[in-house]
């Protein structure tokens, strides 16, 4: 595939190290032949037909920068197949042969949709900080993701052992419980409510209480923000409405997207937007680019998001090992 054009795109919720990924895409791209083109605000960028060419200049000193230089979107025209065709359209006619997709589930979803229809040669690079997708152990973005969960973790720990307080510290994952797991138990949470396992309050209740006879004065209850039970401000009221315990809420938000991405993140981004790269130079197509047992392999991308992701039960074990 030398001398052809590729675009590459950054799709759905930000997850940092998507820069360094799309740089090692650009530079790659760069060393085996290819012009390299971003399109903005993902998806919406190819419908608009708003395409950047990407030399090794545009992404000199981005490898440390959280974000998205060609922007992310949650492109709506893109949920039609209209929107789709018209982005196909603007692909060929612009000689653009194969696509790049840094993004999550729904951005797998896209892919899979517009190859189907349009013939469009699509290769996937999973980005998103909740690490929630079939085929990979590993996403671009949640490792910065988890330990800047962890440090606010931390901090909160301090104040909430100086005032002796219980606090519910709500994290991301809408579907998924990876972030408020891995960041609880390294975090030492006494509690972590995931919305992959029914919460029952009244457990968590009586777990509260008995610490509390047993001259405990600090509760640390990490809650994903999907979680089945309905999120931190739910917990904290049912606390107090069922059993009058007062508890202190903090929501970390979008705080958990941005941010220098860790060494781990620039690292898989690098991997994954070679390998990328690698895909579309063999002429493979219609894949996710997943981290499996140590090496890269190349996934189905239907199979990204027809299968759910499940956690691994050993670290819900490990938690009820050490609350
Ligand atoms: O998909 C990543 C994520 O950060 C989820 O954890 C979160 O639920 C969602 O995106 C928030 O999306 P938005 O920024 O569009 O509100």
């Amino acid at each position: 595939m030398a001398n052809k054009k590729i675009c590459v795109l950054t799709s759905g919720g930000d997850a940092p190290g998507m820069n360094a990924c799309v740089r090692a895409v650009v530079k790659s791209g760069e060393k085996r032949g290819l012009t390299v083109y971003g399109a903005q605000r993902g998806y919406q960028g190819l419908i608009e037909n708003d395409f950047i060419e990407l030399k090794r200049s545009s992404v000199s000193n981005i490898i440390q920068q959280g974000g998205s230089i060609v922007i992310s979107s949650r492109s709506e025209d893109f949920f039609k197949e209209e929107g789709r065709k018209t982005a196909a359209d603007n692909l060929n006619s612009l000689g653009i042969e194969g696509l790049i997709v840094i993004g999550g589930n729904g951005s797998m979803t896209g892919a899979y949709k517009m190859m189907l229809e349009n013939g469009t040669r699509i290769v996937g690079i999973p980005g998103t900080i909740d690490r929630d997708i079939w085929g990979t152990e590993e996403t671009i973005g949640f490792n910065t993701a988890v330990n800047t969960a962890l440090e606010a973790i931390d901090r909160v720990r301090d104040t909430a052992a100086a005032m002796e307080r219980v606090f519910i510290i709500e994290v991301m994952g809408r579907h998924c419980g990876e972030i408020a797991l891995i960041s609880g138990i390294g975090g030492g949470a006494d509690a972590v409510l995931i919305p992959e396992t029914r919460t029952d309050i009244d457990e968590l209740i009586h777990s509260i209480q008995e610490g509390i006879k047993l001259g405990k004065k600090t509760n640390l209850i990490v809650v994903a923000e999907g979680d089945d039970f309905g999120g931190a401000y739910k917990v904290s009221e049912a606390l107090k409405e069922k059993a009058g315990i007062k508890s202190w809420v903090v929501i970390l938000g979008h705080v958990q997207r941005g941010g220098t991405p860790t060494a781990i993140d620039r690292y898989f981004a690098s991997v994954f937007g070679v390998a990328a790269v690698d895909a579309m130079v063999e002429g493979i197509s219609g894949v996710m680019v997943g981290w499996q047992k140590d090496e890269v392999k190349y996934v189905p991308l239907k199979d990204t998001f027809s299968n759910k992701k499940q956690f691994d039960p050993h670290d819900q074990e490990l938690l009820e090992l050490l609350t």
